[in-house]
């Protein structure tokens, strides 16, 4: 696809020679941003908030709230006597430790951010949680990470299953008449009576910061462990990436359940003392485009799936609002079509910069700059710092235009440190040659671009959420009327991909609709709207390895209609 001729973007830009950067750029350039690199004294809450509330920016809007209801705003010295407050209840009340773990399970709101910024004033390590998921997807994240404070609301408790939870000592309840009995701590009551003062827990780089719970092929979702080093390159990233200046207002639509949410929804705009907007409630494309129009946001960071549902929402909505404040759009979680980048310049006048990385590596690795000319289709390069490549199955490099693992030379700064109990997974990610290798596939061309070919296994990436197949099929094999499940993604205009599950119902049952729809809820109900199979078909039996397990390269297979390739594995 030809671009035509439109400035790359509107205002200037950090990496404005991207090659001779990236030959020499070393990241301790990035650490002398911070106070740490004199003071040793560590805490990215620290950072992202008290450091700009004692400097100019005291008075200047960190947080911009909107939802249906609220509309509110806080300076960041606010956001420090909120967060300090918020670590008081949670220090006082139930006995928040370095290194304890605080999960946090409720929609976007204020109180979410701070009290994420206190649990981290404290040196706990934060697990958000999305709030769509239900009590199956509740409980294996608590129990595997050993959660000690839960803070959700009155609301969402009952998918909290809080007799299974041993490990788990407290409440914290964000809400109205909240009775104060037992493990349950009102939050809001306790608020009003703490103190702003909070004397900041000290860390160190490698102490932990965040758990994010994501999707593999097999097993239960892993707890991706990252520690307060991260914030090097989230800061430095919202630099070069998103472009961040003093005046930006800068919305990111993820939510801080998944990854995009927690690191360039709070940690990278406020390192870099920008405000932040903040949207609570479900996705309509007036709101979305009157929230730009309102708050005259100028950096905007959404993804594919959304890009495509505003299209679809059509050209008419657009020109009821005045949107020229942005100069800047990015995408992340899956791939940008060109036309999507197409709608882009001739809705918005600008092009919609491509970023990819993952929950593993806690910040974008390969970009579309602003100061580079993008290639529609593909995800860009590299950023300073980080040495990409594409390898074969043992870890060699592979020369351009050649298919093959993505993978990254182990070391950048907001590399994952662990995953949570389970170092063999960990280690399941490198190759010889220090190589993390994503899972996903892709080539370089000539110039450097990275194109993204698709996923190594069957990882689905639906409407920008990663959901492992394994979690589903778990889930549909509870039902009773499944007795084989196998679960695959299958390409949608919008969403990227939809789940679809093949299922072999129990003796006794008939298929039907109602069964169908019976089926979806239950997953629904047991594990998040999202991770439902919009597609069930009966088959009278599914395709197995002699060992048992569901061969969902041959149910991609039947869905796409192609050669179902090579069957000697199957059990018969
Ligand atoms: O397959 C890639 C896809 O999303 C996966 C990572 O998912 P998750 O950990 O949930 O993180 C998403 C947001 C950081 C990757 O392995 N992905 C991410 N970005 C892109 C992408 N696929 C194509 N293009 C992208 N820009």
């Amino acid at each position: 696809m030809k671009l035509e001729a439109l400035p790359v973007i509107r205002g200037n830009y950090y990496l404005e020679n991207y090659d001779e950067q990236y030959a020499s750029y070393d990241w301790s350039e990035a650490e002398k941003n911070f106070s740490w690199s004199e003071t040793g004294k560590v805490n990215l809450a620290y950072e992202a908030i008290d450091r700009h509330a004692e400097n100019f920016r005291k008075n200047k809007v960190a947080l911009y709230y909107r939802d249906g209801i609220r509309n509110e705003k806080y300076t960041f010295k606010e956001m420090k006597d909120q967060s300090n407050k918020a670590g008081n209840v949670l220090k006082t009340h139930a006995n928040v430790e370095k290194g304890d773990r605080v999960f946090i399970f409720m929609p976007r709101c204020p109180e979410l951010y701070f009290s994420v910024l206190g649990a981290i004033k404290l040196g706990a390590i934060i697990g958000p949680l999305f709030e769509a998921f239900m009590e199956g997807a509740v409980k294996d994240r608590l129990e595997d990470s050993e959660a000690k404070v839960l803070i959700t609301t009155p609301e969402l408790l009952d998918r909290v299953p809080v007799d299974q939870l041993p490990a788990l000592k407290s409440i914290v309840l964000i809400g109205e008449d909240i009775k104060e009995e037992g493990i349950y701590i009102d939050f809001r009551k306790r608020m009003e009576e703490a103190s702003k003062q909070l004397e900041i827990e000290w860390v160190d780089l490698s102490d932990g910061l965040i758990l994010h719970y994501t999707s593999g092929s097999t097993g239960k979702p892993k707890g991706v462990l990252h520690v307060h080093k991260a914030m090097v390159q989230h800061a430095q990233t919202a630099k070069w990436v998103l472009d961040l200046k003093e005046d930006d207002v800068y919305w990111c639509t993820a939510d801080p359940g998944w990854v995009t949410g927690t690191s360039y929804g709070i940690f990278g705009p406020w390192l870099n003392g920008v405000s932040n907007v903040i949207v609570g409630g479900r996705f309509n494309p007036e709101t979305w485009y009157k929230m730009i129009e309102e708050y005259g946001v100028t950096v905007w960071y959404s993804a594919p799936t959304a890009f495509r549902m505003l299209m679809g929402a059509g050209d008419e909505v657009i020109k009821k609002f005045d949107l020229s404040s942005l100069r800047h759009i990015l995408s992340v979680g899956e791939p940008l079509n060109p036309e999507v980048i197409k709608w882009g310049m001739k809705v918005f006048g600008l092009r919609i910069h491509d970023t990819w990385w993952m929950t593993e590596t806690g910040a974008q690795l390969i970009c579309n700059y602003p100061s580079m000319e993008i290639k529609p289709g593909s995800m860009g390069k590299p950023v300073p710092g980080v040495k990409a490549a594409i390898v074969d199955d043992q870890g060699n490099e592979l020369p351009p235009n050649r298919m093959g693992n993505l993978a990254i030379k182990k070391g950048w700064p907001s590399m994952m440190a662990a995953i949570w109990n389970n170092p063999q997974k960990y280690e399941s990610y490198f190759m010889p040659g220090d190589w993390y290798v994503s899972g996903d596939s892709a080539y370089m061309d000539e110039e450097g671009y990275f194109w993204f070919q698709g996923r190594v296994d069957d990882v689905i990436m639906t409407s920008g959420e990663r959901v492992g197949p394994f979690e589903v099929e778990s889930k549909l094999l509870e039902h009773p009327a499944v007795a084989e499940a196998g679960v695959i993604g299958k390409p949608d205009p919008v969403r990227g991909e939809i789940i679809k599950a093949f299922v072999a119902l129990m003796d006794g049952y008939e298929a039907s609709d109602e069964l169908i729809e019976d089926i979806r809820v239950f997953v629904k109900k047991g594990l998040a709207a999202h991770a439902a199979p919009r597609e069930i078909e009966f088959r009278d039996k599914l395709p197995k390895t002699r060992s048992g397990k569901i061969m969902r390269r041959v149910l991609k297979a039947w869905e796409l209609e192609l050669p179902t390739g090579d069957l000697s594995t199957m059990e018969d």
